[in-house]
């Protein structure tokens, strides 16, 4: 599959292109020279060095394999930001944008936002950028997701304090939070997804949810009245095929205005609810 007969980057990408679309392409040579599409464009006809040549063959024959873009950029945007991501992390996705711009229509100056299941830290960075004033903690279990998060929230200046441990367990009581976001596993075991696409290559404990799938959310849902202030919001995201089951738990939990939101697909997405109860006093 190797290119054999090329030196200049017009000729690299014309190889490429028949073994992965044009536009991935484009993206790696472009990170293999440093240089910006339109100074790529405006001179295709120059040469590849030995090594631009084999960095640049090594990232398309991968990802005629099937690696997944993002981790073969390392990077990936979200809400108008690039993020570093590596195997270790979830690459975010755009239809998690709703979870943010949900979180921000209900977050003000000063509120306590605590986003469970950070990954690259995408949400919590997003959040705490929009909102300055923002007290934002994140959560993961993945002591190396966390060392992305961290580095992504250095890069990008953004203020958020991490916890390592599993959901609320390493948020100290009697915290209290005006805001509870997250983006938990929360695909069934075993699902015929998880065998194809981006989703193969992803840490399974990203998106593999306990039990049924739905096991993380209910653990999240009946944690949150004890560590959310009256009136305090949890938000969270889902399957498409899970809305119910989510406005169910959230119900059942005493949340209220409880509601699904859909993504731009008009899938059911993200859902949520109003801490309409006052705060519990056991442990979880
Ligand atoms: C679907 S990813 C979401 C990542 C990121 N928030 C995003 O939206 O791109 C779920 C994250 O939850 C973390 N996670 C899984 N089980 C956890 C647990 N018991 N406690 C805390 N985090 C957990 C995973 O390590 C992963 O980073």
């Amino acid at each position: 599959m190797r290119g054999e007969g090329w030196k200049a980057r017009r000729d690299a990408l014309a190889w490429a292109r028949s073994i992965i679309p044009l536009f991935e392409a484009r993206l790696f040579l472009e990170k293999v020279l440093g240089l910006s599409r339109v100074a790529l464009m405006a001179h295709d006809e120059l040469p590849l060095s030995e090594s631009e040549r084999e960095a640049f063959e090594t990232l398309v024959v991968r990802r005629a394999a099937g690696e997944p873009v993002a981790y073969l950029l390392g990077q990936r945007e979200f809400y108008g930001r690039t993020y570093r991501v590596t195997p270790d992390v979830l690459i975010p996705r755009p239809e998690t944008e709703l979870l943010v711009e949900l979180a921000l229509e209900r977050a003000d100056a000063g509120s306590r936002v605590l986003d469970l299941g950070t990954g690259s830290g995408a949400v919590a960075v997003s959040l705490a950028l929009e909102k300055p004033d923002a007290e934002v903690t994140a959560v993961d279990l993945s002591p190396a997701a966390l060392a992305v998060a961290r580095s992504n929230a250095q890069a990008l200046g953004a203020r958020v304090g991490f916890l390592q441990g599993s959901w609320y367990g390493p948020v100290p009581l009697p915290a209290r939070f005006d805001l509870i976001v997250s983006n938990p596993p929360y695909v069934a075991p075993g699902d015929p997804h998880l065998a194809e696409g981006d989703l193969r290559f992803e840490p399974s404990s990203a998106l593999v949810g306990q039990d049924d799938g739905l096991g993380d959310i209910r653990f999240i849902v009946h944690g949150a009245a004890n560590r959310l202030a009256p009136g305090g919001w949890l938000l969270f995201e889902h399957g498409y095929d899970q809305g119910r089951a989510c406005r169910d738990l959230l119900t059942a939990a005493g949340f209220t205005e409880v509601q699904t939101w859909p993504d731009l697909a008009g899938m059911d997405r993200v859902s949520g609810g109003a801490c309409g109860q006052p705060p519990l006093t056991r442990k979880s």
